[in-house]
């Protein structure tokens, strides 16, 4: 039997996500342009960056560690000039007022599956723990092979989501335009169905969030924050993550109703805690050890390595403990216990870090602070950065200024502090947006809610080597990790 615009999963996919629906305020457009690595002097305290090297390259200017590594896989932004998605092949301009709208949705979804956990827990109900929910679509795509004989796919990767999927043919509702040839199953033989009576269908459960249906084989239904969805069938086939890292018998979804905002990527690779997740698919081989970097600039490229790979591209990669939380049992935990803005620890609580707890994310884009501590970052910019003209706000970025006419720009270095005496020097490139010729805008926002979950999002890992030493608990971080 197909599945039809009356699936019930899909009625409810529907309903919950216009819920989650978030319009953005009538923001003016600007391409967006980043910080890049266009410093001039770094003295101790402070970054001096070019104003013009702040805006973007359109061509794609490949970091040569990333592609010299045989068995990692290059990282690009789905939306730069190095992205095999880019069907223009030179300036796709990004839209910074709609990637900013996405991450709130995303944001708020993680939040809110946090908090309903914690009512739970503080009802001490005996709900069975809704694990492994996925949001958001995420920034930054990899090319893996599924099948045999493989095709290539370029997928979005995702620390905050643990089920893999891919647009399958014969796409029986949807699929949405994606840049390759869709997979096609029969072409692959060694692709099988997985069956409803089976435990990794009962799995899907906790892995989205969505009881699993029965269509003569296991559907699954995942549906993210942003109101994109995936529906299909839960299959096995062959996953290529590199021609000497090849896992057969891989579970994932073969999507048959895809709707989103994927950006033309094929689907979605799960790299979460869940059971389903490439991280526990892969532990034998890989010891669920992973690592990444994202690059300063979006026409640069970075990497995601598995196992022995991981933590090797940096030296000095120092470690802080990677903590499970049961409010969010996929989520990676951190512990951020402080920030410092221009070599001046901030006068924060530690009790404001610990009563809202720490998630690192790979698709969230700008980093979530509780209210006391992004107040606290605010102030301490604003003042060190009181000599330019302030601008208005920019989206979710609420400190902008104007950097007016000047060649060159100083902004004051940004530390968050983490337990064990960790230290991530967030890279210039992941302190300000250039949201316009007139508006540069500090790259992190604040939380409503202290409760909330902060989270540490990928602008501010930009450039370090991230290492998730999931089985030994650590959390490392390298400098200069992609170039
Ligand atoms: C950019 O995104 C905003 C908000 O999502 C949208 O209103 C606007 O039309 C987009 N602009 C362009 C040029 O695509
Ligand atoms: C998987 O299940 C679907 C739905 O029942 C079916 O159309 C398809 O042929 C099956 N594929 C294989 C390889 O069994």
């Amino acid at each position: 039997m197909a599945i039809t615009r009356t699936h019930p999963f899909f009625c409810f996919l529907l309903s919950s996500s216009l819920l989650l629906l978030f319009l953005l305020g009538s923001c003016n457009n600007y391409r967006l342009v980043e910080a890049s690595g266009g410093q001039t002097a770094n003295n101790q305290h402070h970054h001096v960056i070019v104003v013009n090297s702040l805006i973007p390259a359109s061509t794609c200017s490949p970091s040569l560690k990333g592609s010299s590594r045989s068995r990692t896989l290059q990282v690009v932004h789905k939306n730069g000039p190095c992205s095999p998605l880019d069907l223009q092949k030179k300036t796709r301009s990004y839209n910074l007022s709609q990637i900013l709208g996405q991450d709130e949705q995303r944001v708020r979804s993680i939040q809110s599956t946090i908090s309903q956990q914690q009512l739970v827990e503080d009802s001490k109900a005996k709900i069975p723990a809704k694990s492994g929910r996925s949001f958001g679509t995420g920034n930054y795509v990899v090319t893996v092979g599924f099948g045999t004989p493989k095709r290539d796919l370029s997928v979005v990767f995702d620390t905050g989501s643990d089920l893999t999927w891919i647009q399958c043919q014969p796409c029986v509702v949807s699929c949405y335009q994606q840049t390759e040839p869709i997979f096609n199953p029969p072409t692959s033989s060694t692709y099988s169905n997985i069956s409803c009576g089976s435990a990794e269908c009962a799995q899907l459960k906790s892995a989205t969030g969505n009881s699993p249906s029965c269509r003569s084989t296991c559907i699954y239904a995942i549906q993210y924050g942003d109101s994109s969805y995936s529906i299909g069938y839960f299959g096995r086939d062959t996953l290529s993550l590199t021609s000497s890292d090849v896992f057969p018998n891989f579970q994932f979804g073969c999507g048959q109703d895809n709707e989103g905002l994927f950006g033309s990527a094929a689907g979605l690779l799960g790299l979460g805690r869940h059971p389903v997740s490439l991280v526990s698919q892969s532990a034998t081989k890989f010891g669920k050890k992973f690592s990444y970097c994202f690059p300063p600039v979006s026409s640069s490229t970075g990497f995601l390595a598995f196992g022995d790979q991981a933590g090797t591209s940096s030296s000095g990669v120092k470690y802080t403990s990677l903590l499970t939380d049961s409010r969010g049992p996929s989520f990676y935990f951190a512990s951020l216990n402080g920030i410092s803005v221009g070599g001046q620890r901030l006068s924060i609580p530690t009790t404001v870090f610990t009563s809202s707890g720490t998630i690192i994310d790979s698709g969230t884009v700008i980093t979530r602070l509780p209210p006391a501590a992004y107040s606290a970052l605010r102030s301490a910019f604003r003042q060190a950065t009181s000599s330019y003209p302030s601008a208005p706000s920019y989206s979710i970025l609420d400190t902008c200024f104007n950097p007016g006419g000047q060649s060159t720009i100083r902004i004051p270095k940004i530390v968050l502090h983490f337990a064990g005496g960790v230290d991530l020097d967030v890279d210039a490139s992941g302190i300000v947006i250039l949201a316009s010729s007139s508006q540069l805008c500090l790259a992190f926002a604040g939380n409503s809610s202290p409760s909330s979950v902060a989270i540490l999002g990928n602008t501010q890992q930009k450039t370090f080597e991230v290492v998730y030493d999931v089985a030994g608990g650590k959390l490392g971080f390298g400098a200069g990790g992609c170039s």
